[in-house]
């Protein structure tokens, strides 16, 4: 199964408890909103505004109340998180799309993209941000947080300690090579931030128990072309809890986001590299 299919199956299976899962995404996607505003990247309130992996509409809702006279396109790969996101927003604003953000096409082109732990699923980040680049309008503003290479921190060391031969197939961006990504593929960066969430679990099980609940566990970011084994599970387990819990057995889960907004450069601040 390719990267894609398989984080699509996992999505479809999360979509029903993704919001009781995921604390950190929810103040993720409002803070985005939060810094995208201080920054003045959102000077309009009418036009186009594309939504890139909208999951169960957190983000969306958001968008529709502060712009209620744009058109918003809400598009994501999962049927099932779709189906969630618009059972909670129904605002008449909202053209709904089942795609996938890596093969999306629009001729008429956007004013915002906006998305939210998303755009990180995609494997080929030169790719996707040179085409985010194209559809949008000249002027038009790039406005996303992605999950960088320190989330998980804790669970990648563990791995990397006792399964070395068993590491996923990629890894996540650091900050500045994001930016480097972002930057080359025609944008001027306005705003950039990273920064630091921590959750605390009762134990690594709870923790890798919430995370397949909620479709985090797809793809090439979690695992190469062969799954872990039981065995080489609760060794994995073992030395998380030996290397993090404290004496309660609780453990903490790191997340490190990068946030940025970027507008489409003129012709003449683009790099020709
Ligand atoms: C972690 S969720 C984030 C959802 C929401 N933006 C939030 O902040 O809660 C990632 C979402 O991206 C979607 N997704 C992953 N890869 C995608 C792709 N290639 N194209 C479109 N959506 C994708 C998933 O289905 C999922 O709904």
């Amino acid at each position: 199964m390719n990267a894609h299919n398989s984080i699509r199956r996992c999505f479809e299976r999360g979509s029903r408890l993704y919001d009781d899962n995921t604390p950190v995404q929810k103040e993720i996607a409002e803070l985005l909103l939060a810094r995208a505003l201080d920054s003045r990247a959102v000077t309009e309130e009418r036009g186009r505004i594309l939504e890139l992996g909208c999951g169960t509409g957190t983000l969306t809702g958001m968008l529709c109340e502060i712009f209620p006279s744009a058109a918003v396109h809400a598009l994501d790969i999962s049927e099932n998180m779709l189906s969630v996101a618009k059972a909670r927003c129904n605002a008449s604003n909202i053209s709904w799309i089942c795609g996938d953000m890596s093969g999306f096409d629009d001729p008429e082109g956007f004013d915002y993209i906006v998305s939210s732990s998303s755009v990180h699923w995609v494997g080929d980040q030169k790719r996707i941000f040179a085409r985010l680049n194209r559809l949008l309008k000249p002027g038009g503003r790039l406005i996303i947080s992605t999950m960088g290479e320190g989330t998980f921190a804790e669970l990648h060391e563990s791995r990397r300690q006792v399964l070395p031969h068993k590491l996923p197939s990629r890894q996540l961006l650091p900050h500045t090579r994001l930016l480097g990504l972002i930057q080359n593929a025609g944008f001027r960066v306005l705003h950039d931030s990273e920064e630091k969430f921590q959750q605390v679990f009762p134990g690594v099980s709870e923790f890798l128990k919430s995370m397949r609940a909620s479709g985090l566990t797809g793809g090439d970011l979690s695992h190469d072309d062969r799954l872990l084994t039981r065995g080489e599970l609760s060794k994995l387990i073992a030395r998380y809890e030996q290397d993090h819990a404290n004496p309660q057995g609780e453990v903490p889960v790191t997340y490190q986001v990068s946030f940025v907004s970027a507008v489409v450069a003129e012709q003449a601040e683009c790099n020709p590299n």
